[in-house]
């Protein structure tokens, strides 16, 4: 399913004020599925949940390709970092720091100055610390959260099912620092609207953010898309281009 996308706007409702035709916009687009549509029909000020779209002019120094990658999972980063009121200085810990929510994960909590600790395995370790991560722990080597290490906010941004996620959660409060806190990427949806893409788009325009796309697939390609993000270890992002 096909969360987001970026391209140009091609029509205009009578009382559209924020975008002109020609602009090049990206875009959530949810449950409604439009992501994958040729043409797709938003308001121009959505929401996260319950409205499922949100739509802001596309970073000026980003392709269609990496732009495309940035809503759902820069808002959901963005959403959950937030929830942990990440301040300077503080230890953060990263589970699945390589995978889509993970890498925006990583830069934006460096961007509200926090020490970032990512979890991936061996192959990702080079680009998590690209990223900006200051430690990596690699999972299949080492056990995490590391004995003795504290943390002011863990974040579990993996694709675990349900029962996975709840032991994780149980090993991961034993390294919480007084006041610390675990939140998993399924633990509530973002009710964020534009101000989130907003500010997503600042960041990345000022150069604290991009994007790691994995693979672009052709429209044609679409199943072997799917196939290759369900196996769970995608770097980053996958792109859908439509000719
Ligand atoms: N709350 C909401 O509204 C909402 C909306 C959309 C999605 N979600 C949730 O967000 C989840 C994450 O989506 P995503 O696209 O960011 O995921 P993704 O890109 O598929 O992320 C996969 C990550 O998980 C890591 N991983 C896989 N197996 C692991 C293991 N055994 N131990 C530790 N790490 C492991 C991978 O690391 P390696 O590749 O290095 O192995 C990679 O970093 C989804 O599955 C969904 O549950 C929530």
């Amino acid at each position: 399913m096909g969360f987001d996308f970026a391209g140009e706007i091609q029509d205009l409702g009578k009382e559209v004020k924020r975008f002109k035709k020609g602009d090049q916009i990206f875009a959530f687009a949810g449950k409604n599925f439009g992501a994958y549509a040729e043409y797709n029909c938003l308001p121009e000020d959505g929401q996260y949940f319950p409205k499922d779209c949100i739509m802001s002019l596309k970073p000026s120094n980003m392709t269609y390709e990496e732009a495309a990658a940035v809503p759902s999972r820069g808002i959901l980063a963005l959403h959950f970092l937030k929830k942990g009121n990440i301040r300077n200085g503080q230890k953060v810990l990263i589970i699945g720091a390589s995978g889509g929510t993970g890498t925006y994960a990583i830069q934006i909590a460096k961007y509200f100055g926090a020490e970032v600790t990512g979890v991936c395995s061996t192959t990702n370790i080079d680009m998590v610390k690209a990223l900006g991560a200051d430690n990596v722990i690699d999972y299949t080597k080492e056990e995490y959260p590391k004995r003795g290490e504290q943390y002011d906010f863990i974040f579990d941004a993996t694709p675990f099912k349900k029962g996975n996620r709840k032991s994780l959660e149980l090993r991961c409060k034993k390294a919480l620092t007084r006041n610390g806190q675990f939140i998993s990427v399924d633990n509530g949806t973002p009710k964020s609207g534009t101000e989130d893409l907003n500010f997503l788009k600042e960041i990345i325009e000022d150069r604290k953010m991009k994007s790691v796309i994995d693979k672009v697939f052709l429209m044609e390609q679409l199943p072997d898309a799917h196939r290759y993000i369900e196996n769970g270890h995608k770097k980053g992002n996958v792109v859908v281009k439509i000719n």
